[in-house]
């Protein structure tokens, strides 16, 4: 398919490699001390894959909560900690993040437990970031939550219509979800991100304005807005598999966007990534914010400078391998220093600005010998602002990564989750 080649010949323009290749070769525990060694700080994602139903539309792992498996997690997350914590001995862990799934169905069925023994057992230099479904925000649960040490708290709202609501079988009409948003914007958070969907099947321009209008008016401090992404091994990827005018798709896109840029920026919300907006003065919500991160949990994932490793998507083989005493890693992948610095870019440009002297820093090297001519292209072509060390993003440039997130990275999405949904021990995975 022309597609495809156009992705294998923008992997090798980044990365030097015409394709990238996961297989099962797991890290030694001598090799992983060693990568940690050369590490100051670092992030902790925690996946939490539990969710009291399942959305059609949701690519992420996630399974139908169940009180024994979730207990068995708890005890299984806890022991990666502790095969962790030798590796990490007092490193500050800057930043955490804990994602699902919806991590809120386990509220006093364990969650705790785990965050307790982190805090404990590594140095843990931050507060906590937390996905919630907005079911689950009730005065006892967000007194719950604070109570954890979460201070940055994002609610799936997804959509304020109760036709797009139905159609996405989200489980609460307008006004509930309007209720528990505000509930959590009185609970005094550092910040409240609120996520919604936008180009759902028949929406209109208008209707996205008025979800838009409606959750500012409600106070929160962020809202992250993304397009449906259809990924074709959900049940409502399948469904739009015969759909696929790209071009107009694109166009509708661009006009919903603009709308909502109209809209965030009138009230004072400014770009903080690609995706989300935040009212001025407030520190964002977002998932893990420093480069090098350790991944716990089922499918949870880890980067260390020159290795990217997943974990099996399988919960109950999760909790095996643990009780085993033994890493749950199901794929990995070796980074050559372009892959690294290919990598470090798309993350930055992604939170829509950096510094060149960080990229420096990071990689010792000369940011305009690597990619200075490119900067200049994408400048002359208003992508963004290029001055002496600060690369902003403008509105048009974060569009296109809008468009070349949906080519590129759903697509290799698609390839790597979907494999590792069917089996939980891949032996290769090539994009
Ligand atoms: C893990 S969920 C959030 C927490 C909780 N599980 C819930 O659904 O309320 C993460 C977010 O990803 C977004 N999301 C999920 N599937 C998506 C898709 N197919 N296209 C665009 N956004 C999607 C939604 O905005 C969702 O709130
Ligand atoms: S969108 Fe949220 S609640 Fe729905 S299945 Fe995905 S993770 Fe679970």
């Amino acid at each position: 398919m022309v597609s495809d080649r156009i992705r294998k010949k923008i992997t090798r323009y980044f990365t030097g490699e015409n394709k990238i290749i996961f297989s099962n070769i797991i890290p030694s525990c001598d090799s992983l001390a060693n990568k940690f060694a050369g590490i100051n700080e670092l992030g902790i994602y925690l996946h939490i894959p539990f969710c009291n139903r399942i959305c059609p539309y949701c690519p992420y792992n996630k399974e139908l909560f169940n009180e024994t498996r979730c207990g068995d997690y708890v005890d299984a997350v806890i022991k990666e900690i502790d095969l962790y914590a030798p590796f990490l001995k007092d490193k500050p862990v800057t930043s955490f993040y804990i994602g699902g799934g919806t991590p809120t169905t386990m509220l006093g069925k364990g969650i705790e437990k785990i965050i307790n023994h982190l805090y404990r057992h590594l140095n843990m230099n931050c507060s906590v970031h937390m996905e919630s479904h907005p079911n689950h925000l009730t005065e006892d649960n967000i007194r719950l939550i604070k109570s954890l040490g979460v201070r940055y708290l994002s609610i799936g709202v997804e959509a304020l219509q109760e036709r797009h609501l139905k159609a996405i079988e989200r489980p609460y009409t307008v006004e509930e979800v309007k209720k528990n948003v505000e509930r959590a914007v009185a609970g005094n958070f550092d910040c409240v991100n609120i996520d919604l969907i936008f180009d759902l099947p028949g929406q209109t321009r208008q209707e996205i304005e008025q979800a838009a209008n409606d959750i500012i008016k409600l106070g929160v401090h962020q809202v992250a807005a993304y397009p449906l992404f259809r990924f074709n091994y959900t049940r409502l990827g399948k469904d739009f598999q015969k759909e696929s005018n790209a071009l107009t798709t694109m166009f509708r896109r661009r006009s919903f966007i603009k709308s909502l840029e109209d809209i965030f920026y009138a009230s004072d919300f400014k770009r903080s990534s690609v995706w989300a907006f935040t009212k001025d003065g407030v520190d964002k919500y977002c998932s893990v914010t420093v480069p090098l991160y350790i991944g716990l949990g089922a499918s949870g994932s880890t980067y260390l400078n020159d290795i990217f490793y997943i974990n099996t998507f399988r919960s109950d083989e999760y909790i095996k391998t643990l009780t085993e005493g033994k890493l749950p890693i199901a794929l990995s992948v070796a980074l050559t220093a372009d892959m690294q610095m290919a990598g470090w870019l798309y993350w930055r440009i992604y939170e829509t600005r950096f510094r060149k002297s960080d990229f420096s820093r990071r990689f010792n090297g000369n940011f305009e010998e690597k990619y200075g001519s490119l900067m200049k292209t994408f400048s002359m072509m208003g992508y963004l602002k290029n001055g002496n060390d600060q690369i902003t993003l403008t509105d048009k440039g974060s569009y296109w990564i809008h468009a070349f997130e949906d080519f590129f990275s759903i697509s290799y999405i698609n390839k790597l989750w979907g494999t590792s949904f069917q089996n939980p021990w891949p032996e290769q995975v090539i994009l």
